[in-house]
């Protein structure tokens, strides 16, 4: 087969195939029966499972039989503290708040500086708890439910979270991770025993209830592999194996092969951009339009390669029919991309400019939702 895309939960490269990564994974697609069980349950159907951004899952089913017996369920799901966060980091925790809301569920939320000092982010250890800290205002700014949500950063909360670590990192071997991860001889052996401990908070709700509760991971699909290891484990330590639901991820702002990263920030819209860097983000992303505006009028645009139509598709436009409208006016030529940015910079800026003063709020909120030893 032909390598020309990569998916890891460190590298994520090329033009992905999101049917191919369901069979390479070995995750179940997202069925229409699926979608209208979630929708009885929740009472309506947030618009990223509707489009398709929600695609992919393990045992949600499970999840559901278990909500209808009256078992809540707990959700994890973390953020690995490399840089400032971007919209695309944000993705999930959008769909996450959802389901808190809906469900009623309490949310673990893990930041694992640990994984990125070890994964070579940074030089000095406690450069990533700083950075983590800081995300950690991103995170409650989101607006989740303080006495649901519980955020802990790996070296801050890890008197709590070793036991369990020990407890599946002996029942995973060097050779499963060179399996899964692509691991050799060369990787620092922090980075073999690492998944362990990404495990944890899967167990962890069990642990601290004191009987089993279900746990659904809402996580971009590029996280999968260290939950199949914590899937394998779970039984042999006596927990329920987590759930999962995947999410495709956002396209860059620099087009459909161009990675999203702090190292090229333009890239995406990170939460901590002056309204102006924003807005240039904006008006300089790539789309499908054409070379002159002769020729879009004439032979109209391509939503499906442009990164704004995915900014209104993914995030900032909720309303089925608008985004059809969207949709139909660029191919039609009728649209054309400079006006379209300013459209959605509307909407971004107003996303921003409240996400800039929800998290000034949240200084001081942070105790709040915090776990520590
Ligand atoms: N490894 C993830 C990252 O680099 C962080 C993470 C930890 C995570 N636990 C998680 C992501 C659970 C999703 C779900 O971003």
């Amino acid at each position: 087969m032909p390598e020309d895309f990569v998916v890891t939960p460190w590298e994520v490269r090329g033009q992905i195939d999101y049917d191919r990564l369901v069979t390479q994974f070995g995750t179940q697609r997202i069925t229409d029966a699926l979608r209208s069980r979630i929708q009885r349950r929740a009472g309506e159907l947030h618009p990223m499972l509707r489009r398709g951004v929600f695609y992919s899952h393990r045992d949600m089913d499970w999840i559901l039989d278990e909500h209808e017996k009256g078992n809540p369920f707990a959700l994890y799901t973390g953020r690995g503290p490399s840089s400032g966060v971007h919209i695309g980091h944000m993705l999930p925790w959008f769909f996450t708040k959802w389901l808190q809301d809906k469900f009623g569920a309490t949310l673990y939320f893990q930041i694992t500086d640990d994984e990125k000092y070890l994964f070579k982010d940074f030089e000095e250890l406690d450069e990533a708890t700083r950075v983590g800290y800081d995300n950690a205002l991103d995170i409650i700014a989101m607006g989740f439910d303080s006495k649901r949500t519980r955020i802990f950063l790996d070296t801050e909360f890890i008197h709590h979270l070793y036991p369990i670590a020990v407890e599946a990192a002996k029942r995973i071997t060097f050779s499963t991770t060179q399996a899964v991860f692509g691991f050799d001889n060369s990787n620092n052996i922090g980075e073999i025993f690492y998944t362990s401990i990404q495990a944890v908070p899967a167990f962890l709700p069990s642990v601290q209830a004191g009987h089993d509760v279900p746990v659904l991971i809402p996580c971009g699909i590029d996280q999968d592999p260290h939950f199949r290891i914590a899937r394998d484990v779970a039984p042999k330590l006596g927990y329920p194996k987590p759930a999962l639901i995947h999410n495709k991820l956002l396209p860059s702002l620099l087009g459909p092969e161009a990675k999203m990263s702090a190292s090229a920030p333009a890239s995406s819209i990170f939460t901590t951009d002056s309204i102006p860097e924003a807005k240039t983000k904006i008006m300089d992303a790539f789309t499908g339009g054409r070379a002159t505006v002769e020729e879009q009028r004439r032979l109209g645009a391509n939503p499906y390669i442009c990164s704004i139509f995915a900014q209104y598709k993914f995030i900032f436009e909720s309303d089925d029919a608008k985004l059809a409208e969207i949709e139909g006016t660029c191919k039609s030529g009728e649209r054309l991309c400079g006006d379209c940015k300013a459209e959605l910079w509307d909407s971004v800026e107003r996303f921003l400019r409240r996400h800039h003063e929800a998290r000034e709020k949240a200084k001081d909120r942070l105790e709040e939702f915090l776990l520590r030893d």
